[in-house]
Protein backbone atom coordinates (compact mmCIF):
# COMPACT_ATOMS: atom_id res chain seq x y z
CA UNK A 1 0.00 0.00 0.00
CA UNK A 2 1.54 3.51 -0.76
CA UNK A 3 2.12 5.45 2.50
CA UNK A 4 -0.23 7.99 1.43
CA UNK A 5 -3.12 5.93 0.75
CA UNK A 6 -2.56 4.50 4.17
CA UNK A 7 -2.36 7.65 5.45
CA UNK A 8 -5.46 9.17 3.83
CA UNK A 9 -7.82 5.59 5.01
CA UNK A 10 -6.59 6.63 8.38
CA UNK A 11 -7.61 10.21 8.60
CA UNK A 12 -10.77 8.98 6.71
CA UNK A 13 -11.14 6.76 10.21
CA UNK A 14 -10.66 9.60 12.53
CA UNK A 15 -13.01 11.73 10.49
CA UNK A 16 -14.95 13.93 13.33
CA UNK A 17 -17.69 16.24 12.85
CA UNK A 18 -17.06 19.91 13.63
CA UNK A 19 -18.59 19.10 17.36
CA UNK A 20 -15.96 16.35 17.52
CA UNK A 21 -18.31 13.42 17.75
CA UNK A 22 -16.91 10.45 15.13
CA UNK A 23 -18.36 11.11 11.64
CA UNK A 24 -19.49 7.56 11.43
CA UNK A 25 -21.76 7.45 14.10
CA UNK A 26 -25.44 7.61 12.94
CA UNK A 27 -26.53 10.85 15.09
CA UNK A 28 -29.82 12.73 14.45
CA UNK A 29 -31.26 16.06 15.86
CA UNK A 30 -34.51 16.02 17.74
CA UNK A 31 -35.17 19.95 17.46
CA UNK A 32 -38.56 21.55 18.95
CA UNK A 33 -39.23 24.31 21.14
CA UNK A 34 -39.50 21.71 24.13
CA UNK A 35 -41.42 24.37 26.53
CA UNK A 36 -41.52 21.82 28.43
CA UNK A 37 -40.86 18.50 26.82
CA UNK A 38 -43.54 16.21 27.31
CA UNK A 39 -44.13 12.75 27.90
CA UNK A 40 -44.66 12.13 23.92
CA UNK A 41 -41.22 14.26 23.30
CA UNK A 42 -39.95 11.51 25.60
CA UNK A 43 -41.47 9.07 23.66
CA UNK A 44 -40.17 10.19 20.37
CA UNK A 45 -36.82 10.55 21.42
CA UNK A 46 -37.12 6.38 22.46
CA UNK A 47 -38.08 5.29 19.38
CA UNK A 48 -35.07 7.44 17.52
CA UNK A 49 -32.89 6.07 19.63
CA UNK A 50 -33.55 2.23 18.36
CA UNK A 51 -33.06 3.77 14.86
CA UNK A 52 -29.85 6.11 15.62
CA UNK A 53 -27.06 6.03 17.52
CA UNK A 54 -26.88 9.35 18.70
CA UNK A 55 -30.22 11.53 19.34
CA UNK A 56 -29.30 14.87 20.13
CA UNK A 57 -32.43 16.97 21.27
CA UNK A 58 -32.10 20.75 20.45
CA UNK A 59 -34.08 23.15 21.66
CA UNK A 60 -34.07 26.20 18.53
CA UNK A 61 -35.82 29.12 18.52
CA UNK A 62 -39.53 29.55 17.02
CA UNK A 63 -39.88 32.64 15.21
CA UNK A 64 -43.15 33.69 17.02
CA UNK A 65 -43.15 31.90 20.14
CA UNK A 66 -43.00 33.97 23.42
CA UNK A 67 -41.38 30.97 25.69
CA UNK A 68 -42.63 30.08 29.09
CA UNK A 69 -39.47 28.53 30.40
CA UNK A 70 -36.30 30.28 29.68
CA UNK A 71 -34.27 28.57 27.76
CA UNK A 72 -31.62 26.98 30.05
CA UNK A 73 -34.68 25.75 32.71
CA UNK A 74 -35.73 23.58 29.00
CA UNK A 75 -32.52 22.34 28.36
CA UNK A 76 -31.84 21.43 32.34
CA UNK A 77 -34.79 19.34 32.16
CA UNK A 78 -34.88 17.93 28.94
CA UNK A 79 -31.34 16.60 31.02
CA UNK A 80 -33.32 15.08 33.67
CA UNK A 81 -35.61 13.54 31.54
CA UNK A 82 -32.91 11.57 29.12
CA UNK A 83 -30.98 10.67 32.30
CA UNK A 84 -31.69 7.14 31.45
CA UNK A 85 -30.44 7.74 28.27
CA UNK A 86 -26.50 7.99 27.91
CA UNK A 87 -26.92 8.21 23.80
CA UNK A 88 -29.40 11.09 24.21
CA UNK A 89 -28.33 14.61 24.92
CA UNK A 90 -29.50 17.68 24.39
CA UNK A 91 -28.30 21.40 22.83
CA UNK A 92 -29.44 24.78 21.95
CA UNK A 93 -28.97 26.58 18.76
CA UNK A 94 -29.64 29.41 16.97
CA UNK A 95 -30.53 30.06 13.57
CA UNK A 96 -31.33 27.13 10.95
CA UNK A 97 -32.05 23.31 11.88
CA UNK A 98 -30.01 22.04 9.09
CA UNK A 99 -26.78 24.25 10.15
CA UNK A 100 -27.18 23.06 13.62
CA UNK A 101 -27.16 19.39 11.92
CA UNK A 102 -23.97 19.82 9.96
CA UNK A 103 -22.17 21.15 12.43
CA UNK A 104 -22.66 18.58 14.59
CA UNK A 105 -22.60 15.96 12.08
CA UNK A 106 -26.32 14.65 11.77
CA UNK A 107 -27.58 12.68 9.23
CA UNK A 108 -31.30 13.21 9.75
CA UNK A 109 -33.89 15.12 11.44
CA UNK A 110 -36.27 13.65 13.60
CA UNK A 111 -40.54 15.15 13.74
CA UNK A 112 -43.13 13.93 15.86
CA UNK A 113 -46.29 13.68 13.05
CA UNK A 114 -49.47 14.16 14.76
CA UNK A 115 -52.95 13.63 13.08
CA UNK A 116 -54.14 17.08 14.18
CA UNK A 117 -52.18 19.60 11.50
CA UNK A 118 -48.90 18.70 11.53
CA UNK A 119 -48.87 17.11 8.15
CA UNK A 120 -48.76 19.94 5.52
CA UNK A 121 -46.42 22.31 7.85
CA UNK A 122 -43.68 19.54 8.56
CA UNK A 123 -43.87 18.65 4.82
CA UNK A 124 -43.32 21.70 3.74
CA UNK A 125 -40.33 22.32 6.26
CA UNK A 126 -39.36 18.83 5.69
CA UNK A 127 -38.82 19.98 1.58
CA UNK A 128 -37.29 23.25 2.89
CA UNK A 129 -34.54 21.72 4.43
CA UNK A 130 -33.92 19.52 1.98
CA UNK A 131 -33.87 21.91 -0.49
CA UNK A 132 -30.90 23.77 2.12
CA UNK A 133 -29.08 20.65 3.09
CA UNK A 134 -29.87 17.86 0.35
CA UNK A 135 -27.72 15.01 2.75
CA UNK A 136 -30.12 15.52 5.93
CA UNK A 137 -33.08 13.48 6.14
CA UNK A 138 -36.14 14.14 7.65
CA UNK A 139 -37.51 11.61 9.63
CA UNK A 140 -41.28 11.61 10.72
CA UNK A 141 -42.17 9.11 13.52
CA UNK A 142 -45.88 8.88 14.43
CA UNK A 143 -46.05 9.25 17.99
CA UNK A 144 -48.62 6.53 20.18
CA UNK A 145 -52.30 7.37 19.60
CA UNK A 146 -52.54 8.05 23.46
CA UNK A 147 -49.31 10.54 23.10
CA UNK A 148 -50.93 12.59 20.06
CA UNK A 149 -53.21 15.19 21.35
CA UNK A 150 -50.30 16.66 23.61
CA UNK A 151 -48.91 19.29 23.35
CA UNK A 152 -46.46 21.51 25.38
CA UNK A 153 -48.96 24.65 24.98
CA UNK A 154 -52.13 22.66 25.99
CA UNK A 155 -50.58 21.28 28.84
CA UNK A 156 -49.66 24.87 30.00
CA UNK A 157 -53.03 25.80 29.71
CA UNK A 158 -54.52 22.63 31.63
CA UNK A 159 -52.12 23.28 34.05
CA UNK A 160 -52.66 27.50 34.65
CA UNK A 161 -56.22 26.66 34.97
CA UNK A 162 -56.11 24.17 37.95
CA UNK A 163 -56.55 20.93 35.94
CA UNK A 164 -54.57 18.03 36.50
CA UNK A 165 -51.64 18.04 33.82
CA UNK A 166 -49.42 15.77 36.33
CA UNK A 167 -49.92 12.67 33.77
CA UNK A 168 -48.75 13.99 30.66
CA UNK A 169 -45.55 15.66 31.70
CA UNK A 170 -42.30 13.43 33.53
CA UNK A 171 -41.98 14.10 37.35
CA UNK A 172 -39.32 16.79 36.99
CA UNK A 173 -41.35 18.50 34.35
CA UNK A 174 -44.24 18.42 36.71
CA UNK A 175 -42.19 19.44 39.55
CA UNK A 176 -41.09 22.54 37.78
CA UNK A 177 -44.30 23.72 36.45
CA UNK A 178 -45.80 23.39 40.45
CA UNK A 179 -42.81 25.71 40.92
CA UNK A 180 -43.96 27.97 38.55
CA UNK A 181 -47.25 28.36 38.90
CA UNK A 182 -46.81 28.81 42.93
CA UNK A 183 -44.40 31.89 41.90
CA UNK A 184 -46.89 33.15 40.11
CA UNK A 185 -49.96 33.01 42.70
N1 LIG B 1 -45.58 15.08 21.96
C1 LIG B 1 -46.12 16.17 22.50
N2 LIG B 1 -46.10 17.37 21.91
C2 LIG B 1 -45.51 17.46 20.73
C3 LIG B 1 -44.93 16.37 20.10
C4 LIG B 1 -44.98 15.13 20.77
N3 LIG B 1 -44.47 14.04 20.24
N4 LIG B 1 -44.43 16.77 18.94
C5 LIG B 1 -44.69 18.06 18.84
N5 LIG B 1 -45.35 18.47 19.92
C6 LIG B 1 -45.87 19.82 20.18
C7 LIG B 1 -44.90 20.70 20.89
O1 LIG B 1 -45.04 20.60 22.29
C8 LIG B 1 -45.28 22.05 20.38
O2 LIG B 1 -46.37 22.50 21.14
P1 LIG B 1 -46.68 24.05 21.29
O3 LIG B 1 -46.97 24.58 19.93
O4 LIG B 1 -47.84 24.04 22.17
O5 LIG B 1 -45.45 24.68 21.89
C9 LIG B 1 -45.81 21.81 18.97
O6 LIG B 1 -46.12 20.44 18.93
C10 LIG B 1 -44.83 22.18 17.91
O7 LIG B 1 -43.73 21.36 17.99
P2 LIG B 1 -42.18 21.64 17.98
O8 LIG B 1 -41.65 20.36 17.47
O9 LIG B 1 -41.69 22.07 19.31
O10 LIG B 1 -41.94 22.72 16.89
P3 LIG B 1 -41.96 24.28 16.94
O11 LIG B 1 -42.78 24.68 15.78
O12 LIG B 1 -42.34 24.82 18.27
O13 LIG B 1 -40.45 24.71 16.74
C11 LIG B 1 -38.24 24.73 15.88
C12 LIG B 1 -39.58 24.07 15.94
C13 LIG B 1 -37.95 25.68 17.00
C14 LIG B 1 -37.23 23.64 15.94
C15 LIG B 1 -38.18 25.41 14.54
O14 LIG B 1 -39.06 26.51 14.50
C16 LIG B 1 -36.78 25.84 14.21
O15 LIG B 1 -35.85 25.09 14.17
N6 LIG B 1 -36.60 27.04 13.91
C17 LIG B 1 -35.31 27.48 13.49
C18 LIG B 1 -35.34 27.96 12.05
C19 LIG B 1 -35.51 26.83 11.08
O16 LIG B 1 -34.63 26.08 10.79
N7 LIG B 1 -36.72 26.76 10.52
C20 LIG B 1 -37.03 25.82 9.52
C21 LIG B 1 -36.78 26.47 8.20
S1 LIG B 1 -37.24 25.38 6.92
Amino acid sequence: MHPDSRKSSEEGLLARSRSGAPLGARTAVYPGSFDPITKGHVEIIQRALRLFDRVIVAIGQHPTKKGYFPIEERQQLIDACIADYPRAESAFFKGLMVNFCLDVGARAIIRGLRPMGDFEPEYQMGLANRDIAPNIETVFLIPRPTQQFISSSLIREIAHHGGQFERYVPKPVAEAMRARLAAKR
